[in-house]
């Protein structure tokens, strides 16, 4: 059986991320929870002939039988921003929202794959975290922050400027997910080199606040739901793929503790040059999530001094969400 929930599955990420799984044939179970409409997604949902049943779950009340062994959770519940706000503004109402779920998922699906959508992920992942140590649960290698929609955004945004296929171009993308702690590794791309440092700095302020182009444009109306549907779906079937269809070399960036891998850590300990907790690093995916952490390979002095101005926010970040379970605040 390989049951995935979708935690916030009637919202504007949600539905659309349920629908991409639903085409999966890995998925014999798709386990939709939310506080509202579940049951209509649900019953929308399970008229499509593929594999998987769907079972729509609404509330508190139900989340047990929603979440209950689980091979992955996937969370996009809680508020997105509107215009003007930082992702970090978000941390008041969606700190608590994640951390019912990871209770949740932490007594009654405690060997799932925890992949985190909610913002702000450089705190939420760590909420995850903390709450899965109480319960003695935690494994670094299960707990993800989903931070493809960067990647897929690097893709498109790049590939405007120097050509060729989106689809297949990886720009690989560490740190954090909100504005600059989003380090985009340009100078590993091929076909950059022909771009002026101007336009270097352009694209990657434009992948650092490409959410905000989305924000601005809904006006009022959300954030990024149907491209981070899209993402999301392709980090929960990546996972999918190392650990159902035991496929090998399935790579992906994304927000980890960095004990996940200690000895693959060290790249990014020393790109830092100090120690962090979390970062988002290139990972291989293996049967227990978290197979190796890659190196991060080469940067350039522009990247570095991204970097640096990067892992100070990163730090408060962490602080901020794993203090919100250890103490209370
Ligand atoms: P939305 O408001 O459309 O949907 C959120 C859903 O969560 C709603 O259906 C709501 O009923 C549900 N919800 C609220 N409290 C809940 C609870 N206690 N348990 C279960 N479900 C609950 O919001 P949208 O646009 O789908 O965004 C969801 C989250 O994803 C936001 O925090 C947003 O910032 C984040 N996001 C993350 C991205 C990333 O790259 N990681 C990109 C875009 C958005």
């Amino acid at each position: 059986m390989v049951k995935v929930t979708v935690c916030g599955a009637a919202g504007g990420i949600g539905q659309p991320l349920s629908l991409l799984l639903k085409q999966s044939n890995l998925i014999t179970h798709l386990s939709l929870y939310d506080i509202v409409n579940t049951p209509g997604v649900a019953a929308d949902l399970s008229h499509i002939n593929t594999q998987s049943k769907v079972t729509g779950h609404v509330g508190a009340a139900q989340i047990e039988e929603a979440i209950k062994d689980s091979t992955i959770v996937v969370i996009p519940a809680g508020v997105p921003r509107k215009p003007g706000m930082t992702r970090d503004d978000l941390f008041k109402i969606n700190a608590g929202i994640v951390r019912d779920i990871a209770v949740a998922a932490a007594k009654f699906a405690p060997k799932a794959y925890m992949c985190i959508i909610s913002n702000p992920v450089n705190s939420t992942v760590p909420i995850v975290a903390e709450v899965f140590k109480q319960f003695n649960v935690y494994d670094p290698r299960r707990i993800f922050g989903v931070t493809t929609l960067d990647i897929v955004r690097a893709s498109t945004f790049v590939t405007e400027l120097i050509g060729g296929d989106a689809s297949t171009l990886r720009v690989p993308v560490i740190g954090g997910h909100s504005g600059v702690t989003i380090l985009p590794l340009l100078s590993q791309v091929k076909g950059t080199e022909k771009l002026s440092q101007e336009q270097i700095e352009t694209v990657t302020n434009r992948i650092q606040f490409g959410g905000d182009e989305v924000v601005k444009a809904k006006d009022g109306a959300g954030s990024a739901t149907l491209s981070m549907a899209f993402a999301g779906a392709r980090f929960a079937l990546n996972i999918l793929d190392a650990v159902v269809a035991k496929k090998t070399g399935v790579v992906e960036c994304t927000y980890v503790h960095l004990d996940a891998d200690k000895q693959g850590a060290e790249s990014v300990k020393s790109l830092i040059g100090g120690d962090i907790e979390y970062f988002s690093v290139p990972v291989e995916f293996g049967p227990h999530g978290v197979e190796k952490i890659l190196p991060i390979g080469d940067i350039n002095d522009y990247e570095q001094k991204l970097v640096s101005v990067a892992t100070t926010e990163l730090k408060g970040n962490i602080v901020k969400g794993s203090n919100f379970i250890t103490e209370g605040a």
